[in-house]
């Protein structure tokens, strides 16, 4: 198990637009692998991995269902609306209210690189969007209507 460490807003690569998988090669395994040991670690539900300071299109996702891996991932289809309260290891003690879409539908690569198509509703919808956001260097934050609130912290939590 390797972590790598989460970069925080303010850093710039958490603004820059990532670039396109070409191959899966060891080294985009080797990421994938961190990136979901980071995630879990974290205890997050998803990881981009410009959050780790890589700019590549590569999203890890667990909503509790299994961990989804997603490789250059493209939104295809979004409907309904929801609000709800949104946080990101990024911004590490906050969270905001955030309005975004209750279904999407995205195409991407697996870790093998098949095409697959996840779709989702709710958190996973959520999820979804709010990661592949970071691939284009936005954070939730832009989103948030009103105020970022702090998130009180477990006492063993750093
Ligand atoms: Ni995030």
């Amino acid at each position: 198990m390797a972590t790598r460490k989460i970069r925080v807003m303010g850093e710039e690569c958490l603004t820059k637009v990532c670039r396109e998988v070409t191959e899966m090669n060891e080294r985009n395994r080797i990421l994938v692998e961190d990136m979901l040991d980071t995630m879990y670690e974290a205890e997050g539900v998803g990881l981009a991995a410009p959050q780790v300071g890589v700019l590549k299109r590569i999203v890890v996702i667990d909503v509790g269902e299994g961990p989804i891996i997603l490789v250059n991932p493209k939104v295809i289809e979004t409907s309904g609306e929801q609000t709800g309260q949104e946080g990101c290891l990024s911004v590490p003690g906050k969270s905001g209210e955030v309005t975004r879409p209750n279904y999407a539908k995205v195409e991407a690569f697996d870790i093998d690189m098949n095409p697959i198509v996840v779709e989702g509703e709710e958190l996973l919808a959520r999820a979804l969007l709010h990661e592949i956001d970071h691939l284009d260097g936005h954070l939730y934050v832009e989103k948030v209507v009103g105020t970022l609130k702090d998130v009180n912290y477990d006492e063993d939590e750093e």
